[in-house]
């Protein structure tokens, strides 16, 4: 069976979930498209290599990530650091001929999303942009019962991603809030998934009307690189600014004709991974809950007016990636299953030379969507999304 080096730039969250996902890949999906060999990561320093390759299961370690997308030994190159890392390493990548997975939002705007486009058009490598939830079953099981046309024609998508865990203001200055490095707050962290949903269910956008608040304008200072989700509180320390959104609300016109809603925070208490969508189409309607992943709610107007009514599914065997799951419907599928598919997927492109989705063209025009609400927030009017060109 075919082996392919993995180099994994960046060992913090991302890290942890994309080697869970190499070394179990093969255990779900058997036989494999092909063997990820956790071959050399990369971190900040020597000292954190070394402990992530130890800790992740990799063969070698260096702080110099080029030195990785140089390696000749690489055939993938993945990309999990802070958001102003994609580009440059990704256009290196793509010029060395590796194929890329990176994490999202594929770059800080537009125009960076572009230049990354265009490197691996050029190198006509395989590219990925891991909007993994997507690959969540019962996400699946949605797409697949509108491209059925189980619920008729769409009329509204309505779709939220809320969180808490940057609601308290001693919540550290994390690169999260610094706009150099990550490109905007709540919009390219999280609500960006929930566009590649709504692209995923719905279609492309045409136009976007949006609001973007900063609740808190300065945060306690960090000195460490990597960024603890609200889980380490900063002291009575130096603080400094906040300049990226902590919540977003969009209206949006698609461009077959729906209309919908995303709205994100990092602020809302209570919320935890409160990635929801609600679609109505003229012959039903689908309701998912990320924080009930294991479920898909449905409701067909073909019911009778007497038994008309949310239906809850329980994904299993029987649904998208289902039969290299786990044998039974509700045994639980989590955060490393959807990490885990998409290593599958993106393995089968390169094994079987396809493309897959979503892939760096998906994540520009992601990253057009997000431009598109920064600009309305700004200038308080309608945006039009442009296409990529
Ligand atoms: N798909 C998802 O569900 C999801 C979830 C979280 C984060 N992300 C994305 O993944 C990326 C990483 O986020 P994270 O939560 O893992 O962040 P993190 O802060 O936990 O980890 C980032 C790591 O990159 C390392 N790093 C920084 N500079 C580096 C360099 N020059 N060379 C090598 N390593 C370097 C840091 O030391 C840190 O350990 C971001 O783009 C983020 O938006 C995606």
């Amino acid at each position: 069976m075919k082996q392919l080096n993995v180099g994994l730039i960046g060992g913090g969250f991302m890290g942890k979930a994309h080697s869970l996902a190499y070394a179990a890949m093969p255990m779900f999906f058997w036989p494999a498209p092909a063997i990820p060999v956790r071959h050399t990561i990369a971190e900040a320093s020597d000292e954190l290599a070394a402990e992530a390759a130890l800790r992740f299961g990799f063969q070698r370690s260096t702080s110099d990530w080029r030195s990785v997308v140089e390696d000749p030994a690489i055939d993938v190159v993945d990309i999990a650091t802070p958001n102003h890392l994609h580009a440059e390493i990704a256009i290196a990548a793509a010029q060395a001929g590796k194929h890329i997975i990176s994490e999202k939002p594929l770059a800080r705007t537009g125009a960076e999303a572009k230049e990354m486009y265009d490197a691996v058009v050029a190198a006509g490598v395989v590219n990925m942009v891991a909007f993994n939830y997507r690959r969540t079953p019962a996400v699946a099981l949605a797409k697949k019962f509108i491209d059925e046309g189980a619920i008729g024609r769409i009329l509204s998508f309505r779709g939220t991603y809320l969180q808490d865990w940057s609601a308290s203001p001693d919540s550290p200055l994390s690169w999260r809030f610094q706009k150099a490095i990550a490109g905007s707050g709540a919009l390219g962290d999280i609500a960006t998934h929930v566009i590649d949903i709504a692209r995923y269910l719905v279609g492309e956008f045409d136009s976007v009307n949006a609001m973007m608040s900063t609740w808190i304008p300065e945060r306690p200072l960090q000195s460490s690189g990597a960024d603890a989700l609200g889980t380490v509180r900063g002291g009575d320390g130096p603080r400094g600014a906040v300049d990226v959104d902590d919540q977003v609300m969009t209206m949006i016109r698609f461009a077959g004709g729906a209309i919908g809603s995303i709205e994100a925070t990092r602020n809302g208490y209570g919320r935890n991974n409160f990635i929801t969508f609600e679609v109505h189409g003229t012959e039903g309607s689908i309701v998912f809950n990320y924080e009930r992943r294991d479920e898909l709610q449905v409701c067909f107007a073909s019911d009778g007016d007497d038994r008309r009514g949310f239906r809850t599914i329980y994904t299993g065997p029987a649904h998208p990636y289902g039969k290299d799951l786990w044998p039974i419907p509700a045994l639980g599928i989590g955060y490393g299953e959807t990490k885990i598919i998409e290593a599958h997927d993106f393995f089968t492109a390169i094994a079987e030379g396809t493309s897959v989705s979503p892939n760096f063209g998906d994540g520009y025009q992601t990253a057009l969507i997000d431009d598109a609400i920064v600009e309305s927030a700004e200038t308080d009017a309608w945006v039009d999304v442009p296409g990529i060109d």
